[in-house]
């Protein structure tokens, strides 16, 4: 039998974003947060460089802040970059506080109060200033919120729940707009629980799955948005997905990335005959922003018919790659690469989602009582390419952010009252679970070929015919089956995917992660993408 619950903050999402809202808010709230599977499940735990933040006496603000313009090629909101790298600092040293394992700098440790920490560099940083926990970065602060988390009374981890849809007061048919909560699948139990909460947050994460090659986990649908979308939100900037220039090119390594750190500490990337090439492309070489380097890359590929590039730090001695890139190291070795006697063969993957829900920066988003934060929101930081390692950054400025709005409400917004319960009497089971493996292929396919790094108007009119036609086979697919995890998600990544297409299809300039042939100048003025949802479509 279904089960309704309440809590007073639900977090859907137990990533960076999630743990860091559930950790900043009062200890006297009830709080629950969700993962669709295990509490690990997110892109966090997978991150391998670090955090931006300026906290060497040498760097400053205003160089993070023009860096950051910089890489998002003018359609950055230079308000929201300036709140992020104005608070990257309190962020970091927050995250100490938590216990997260930053690793030291020996050489650099200092008694004159300079910072401690050893700072490596990235594509589009002018100075060292990411902070990291070696080159496993994501794990190191995921392990410290969670113990963190597990030892607080008042927040509850549920692992396994996967959220169908928001609960508003307009899908009630009421008269406000509120959030007042979410549907969610007990995968456990199989079935669909009632979630009431004062104040709901959507940490879902990106929507990278949606292509056929990516460095993210399985769980990256873009479900945020796509829940977001149907409770009436406005999304934004979609069509700017990050595609990473290196993931490990390997028949047997599924999604495995190979930091940009590596660049950042002089490797360099070489064409199958050793020859470099990057300096053909941009001044600065290895350590261009992403999208330049993704670009390049493909071109390489592209006009050369070869499978993949490679990555060389075999130049730098041994102990220091050993030290430094362990998880890279020991990664590549499984499939026989010594990374430090051989260069890596590389090639591009779908990486970050740029746009998402849009929000203030507060994280509100366009329903009263819903925030959204992390990969899944759009705040205005990123612009048309994200810089490396101001994704982390922000889901911990933001979510402490959005933590302090949630505290400074809590005496005007009270519990709302009982919820109907998840209507599953007109559905059965499936006997064709294969149509949903199909039409997942067949997005994740024809999403890559159409609208991946290099578009055209012919390719993205091709994506938009076949999404609408997968869209009606999963509408109708819904309707009669008993929701499952991978009908929700394909449902969700469908959506989005729809949404990237027509963002696409209405930016008619190459900027940034947009690149079409059809439109190859940037145009003088730099305008966001924003979609706003037919309500009542829903
Ligand atoms: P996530 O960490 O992705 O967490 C999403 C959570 O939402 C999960 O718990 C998931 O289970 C849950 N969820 C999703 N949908 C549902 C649903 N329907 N119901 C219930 N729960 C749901 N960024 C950097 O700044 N620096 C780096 O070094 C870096 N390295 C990276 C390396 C890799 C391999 C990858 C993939 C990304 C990297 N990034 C990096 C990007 C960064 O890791 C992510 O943007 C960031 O971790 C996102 O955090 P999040 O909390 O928003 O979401
Ligand atoms: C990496 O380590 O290369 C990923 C950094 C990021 O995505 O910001």
């Amino acid at each position: 039998m279904s089960q309704h619950y309440q809590h007073d903050v639900l977090v859907i999402g137990s990533g960076a974003a999630g743990l860091t809202l559930a950790l900043t808010l009062p200890e006297h709230l009830r709080i629950g947060v969700l993962s669709k599977g295990n509490l690990a499940n997110g892109s966090t735990f997978w991150a391998q460089g670090g955090v931006a933040a300026v906290l060497d006496d040498t760097d400053t603000v205003e160089s993070h802040v023009e860096d950051t313009l910089n890489s998002g090629a003018g359609l950055c909101r230079e308000d929201a970059v300036r709140f992020t790298v104005e608070h990257s600092r309190e962020a970091i040293q927050w995250l100490i506080e938590q216990g997260v394992p930053f690793t030291r700098d020996d050489e650099t440790a200092r008694e004159d109060g300079g910072f401690e920490f050893h700072l490596t560099r990235e594509g589009g940083h002018s100075h060292r200033r990411i902070i990291h926990a070696a080159d496993a970065t994501g794990a190191a602060i995921f392990k410290a919120l969670l113990d963190q988390a597990r030892a607080r009374h008042n927040i509850e981890l549920l692992e396994q729940r996967v959220a169908v849809d928001l609960i508003t007061e307009r899908k009630l048919g009421q008269s406000g707009q509120r959030c007042l909560g979410a549907y969610v699948l007990n995968r456990n139990t199989g079935e669909v629980d009632t979630y009431a909460a004062r104040f709901v947050i959507l940490a879902t994460g990106g929507a990278a799955k949606v292509y056929l090659y990516t460095s993210n986990p399985d769980g990256a649908c873009g479900d945020g948005i796509a829940m977001a979308w149907r409770a009436g939100c406005r999304v934004g900037n979609l069509e700017f997905n990050q595609f990473h220039p290196t993931c490990l090119y390997h028949p047997k390594a599924k999604s495995f990335l190979v930091t940009e750190a590596l660049r950042g500490e002089g490797a360099l990337l070489r064409l199958p005959n050793g020859d470099r090439f990057m300096q053909r492309f941009d001044a600065r070489a290895e350590l261009a922003p992403r999208d330049i380097v993704a670009r390049a890359i493909d071109h390489e590929m592209k006009r050369l018919g070869v499978d993949c590039v490679y990555l060389d730090i075999s130049h730098k001695d041994a102990n220091f790659i050993k030290s430094h890139f362990p998880t890279v190291y020991e990664r590549c070795l499984e499939f026989g690469i010594d990374i430090t006697r051989e260069p890596i063969p590389v090639v591009p993957a779908a990486h970050y989602t740029c746009g998402g829900v849009v929000v203030d920066q507060h994280g509100h988003t366009d329903v009263p009582g819903l925030y959204a934060i992390g990969e899944t929101s759009f705040t205005g930081l990123h612009g048309a390419n994200r810089m490396a390692s101001n994704s982390l950054l922000e889901c911990f400025v933001y979510a402490r952010s959005a933590a302090a709005d949630i505290t400074a409400q809590l005496e005007q917004i009270s519990m709302p009252g009982r919820l109907p319960t998840w209507d599953a009497s007109q559905v059965t089971d499936s006997d064709e679970d294969v149509i949903i493996a199909h039409n997942w292929d067949e997005l994740r396919r024809f999403m890559w070929d159409y609208v991946g790094i290099v578009r055209t108007n012919k390719r993205l009119q091709r994506a938009q015919h076949r999404v609408r036609l997968l869209l009606d086979e999963i509408d109708e697919f819904y309707s009669n089956y008993r929701v499952s995890r991978d009908l929700i998600e394909l449902r969700n990544l469908a959506q989005v995917a729809e949404l990237m297409i027509i963002s696409a299809m209405q930016r008619k300039e190459s900027r940034g992660l947009h690149y079409t042939l059809d439109y190859p100048e940037q145009l003088a003025e730099a305008k966001d993408t924003i979609l706003q949802p037919r309500l009542g479509a829903n």
